[in-house]
């Protein structure tokens, strides 16, 4: 598979009027990670997990729905180091955005597709892209204003028509952790008393900042040690239980 990168322009939009996405979506396995604070690691979680499953054979596409473009760039450097693994379809959510855009994303995906959202997401956009999502992965930061933030956001999900007429795997990462602060202990007592999976706490460490710029994932650091892998490890778990119940059979 090579990578190829499109975007939406008007004439996609005539030759793809909307029309119902369900029997497609169902075809696929959709993680969208999101949440509407901005910075807590939508951007890195999404690359890192497309890296994760495209090493691993799997056919992945990545749809950054980002106007900033971030995972996009990642992608094209990624591109540039000789790894054409990963298509990648760029759509960002501005003001032109609607729901029938989806299905070229859909229309692209054979197997896998992550979704890197923007912050900020919510009212439509959210429910369109939760309507064509199977699992929504939403990081938090240790502070305050973010898990406020995050709380809101999951009771938005929750509330949203889309989780009404098909409820949603919901769970949440805590992302840069310090774990012998106060603040992180304040934001793990709260996640553990969710009724939302708490699935794993990834580090503050630079080795995610390094893999941004490089294209890779973390875990494809050599430096990544074993508790980076055994975070992502839960994470995955996690996701191929998803995968399983959801009955979307994989193409290898
Ligand atoms: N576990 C981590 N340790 C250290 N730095 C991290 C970690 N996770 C993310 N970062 C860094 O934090 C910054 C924000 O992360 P990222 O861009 O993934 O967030 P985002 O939610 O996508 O942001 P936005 O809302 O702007 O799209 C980036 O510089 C990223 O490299
Ligand atoms: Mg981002």
């Amino acid at each position: 598979m090579s990578v190829s990168e499109s975007a939406v322009t008007p004439q996609d939009d005539v030759l793809t009027p909307a029309r119902p996405v369900a029997n497609r979506a169902d075809q696929h396995f959709v993680i969208l990670l999101a949440n509407a604070k901005g910075g807590c690691g939508k951007t890195t979680l999404s690359t890192s997990l497309a890296s994760y499953y495209a090493g691993s054979g799997r056919d992945v596409t990545l749809l950054d729905l980002d106007p900033q473009q971030s995972a996009s760039q990642w992608c094209r450097q990624r591109q540039q180091g000789g790894n054409d693994d990963i298509r990648l379809i760029s759509i960002p959510l501005d003001r032109s955005f609607h729901a029938g855009k989806l299905q070229q994303a859909l229309r692209q995906t054979n197997d896998l597709l992550i979704i890197d959202s923007p912050a900020g997401l919510d009212g439509s956009a959210l429910n369109a892209l939760l309507n064509i999502s199977r699992v929504v992965l939403v990081p938090v930061l240790p502070s305050p204003i973010d898990i406020r933030a995050a709380t809101r956001f999951m009771q938005a999900v929750m509330l949203s028509p889309a989780n009404r007429r098909r409820p949603k795997r919901l769970a949440v990462i805590a992302n840069r952790a310090r774990e012998r602060t106060r603040m992180y202990s304040r934001l793990e007592l709260f996640l553990t008393s969710l009724k939302i999976p708490f699935l794993s706490t990834l580090r503050d460490t630079q080795l995610y900042v390094r893999a941004a710029g490089e294209g890779c994932g973390v875990l494809d650091l050599r430096e990544a040690d074993q508790q980076d892998r055994d975070a992502w490890r839960t994470v995955i778990e996690w996701l191929e239980v998803q995968r399983h119940l959801s009955g979307v059979i994989p193409r290898l």
